[in-house]
């Protein structure tokens, strides 16, 4: 895999000659923090060696280089996702790729479900802690320990300093945010009403089918994460409605601009 990763970062540095400090991954109907981007290089993924390819309506497939709030930054514009049938080295081998290039930091963003009663559909939720429903993990196999250790620890997954700076930043623009644990799990159904119970139970605050492979590959890697949540539709009992993949774009995109201030103030800050 160390091979892939070097060939791939070395083709992406020799096409664009970018150093980004900063990775963003732009979850369903978010794509538009791309325009906040003065884009130098765009990368279609199809162009990129051993990258796979984005499948899903509404998940564009393209590295964005440029700068965002003054800084080097690189942005996937459309994730790999599990249920699109990629393994889980697939799904986080853009992170790896991002560490190589020279990120310092990780920032994701994602639609989710919410689970907590006092949570409205287009609340955002910054992500302080998840949980891992996946039914494969990302890190399962022979450890390269020039990548990360056999067992990286996770008592502090979600960055505590820049969960501080998002939430000085919400404030100070009068932006409502809530706080909250991410409960990630393989999809693509979204999830019956004793599914969403059962998953407030264990102690979720929303779920969704993203974003956990990414960030235990990060951490693995030992990179600061930021993670920030739309919630698009209520799994909450007496709430639950009917709910389509255009709705949870439609949704996204409502409160996008919101969560878009508050990444682009935050990677000002780092
Ligand atoms: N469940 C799982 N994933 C989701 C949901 C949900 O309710 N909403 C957006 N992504």
């Amino acid at each position: 895999m160390l091979d892939k990763i070097k060939e791939t970062a070395a083709f992406i540095l020799k096409t664009t000659g970018f150093n980004p400090e900063v990775g963003i991954i732009l979850g369903t109907g978010l794509g538009g923090l791309v325009n906040e981007i003065e884009i130098t290089f765009r990368l279609p993924y199809q162009e990129i060696p051993n990258f796979p390819v984005s499948t899903v309506e509404g998940h564009q497939g393209n590295l964005i280089f440029g700068k965002l709030g003054g800084k080097n930054v690189v942005a996937m514009q459309g994730r790999f996702h599990f249920y699109e049938g990629y393994g889980m080295k697939e799904v986080t081998f853009p992170v790896r790729v991002m560490k190589f290039l020279g990120i310092k930091t990780l920032v994701v963003s994602n639609a989710s479900g919410g689970l907590n009663p006092t949570f409205k559909v287009g609340d955002l939720m910054i992500i302080n802690d998840h949980i891992n429903l996946f039914p494969e993990h990302p890190l399962r196999g022979k450890n390269d320990a020039t990548l990360g250790v056999r067992f990286p620890d996770m008592s502090e997954t979600y960055c505590k300093n820049l969960i501080k700076r998002a939430l000085e930043i919400a404030a100070s623009n009068n932006i409502a945010v809530r706080q909250g644990v991410y409960v990630g799990l393989q999809g693509p159904t979204f999830e019956t009403p004793s599914e969403y119970k059962y998953l407030r139970v264990i102690g979720g605050d929303a779920v969704g089918m993203s974003t956990v492979p990414e960030i235990i590959v990060a951490r693995h890697m030992n990179l600061p994460c930021f993670a920030i949540s739309i919630i698009t539709d209520s799994g909450v009992p007496g709430e639950i409605v009917e709910v389509t993949h255009e709705d949870v774009q439609k949704v996204a995109s409502e409160a996008e601009p919101k969560m878009t201030l508050i990444i682009k103030e935050l990677v000002k800050t780092l």
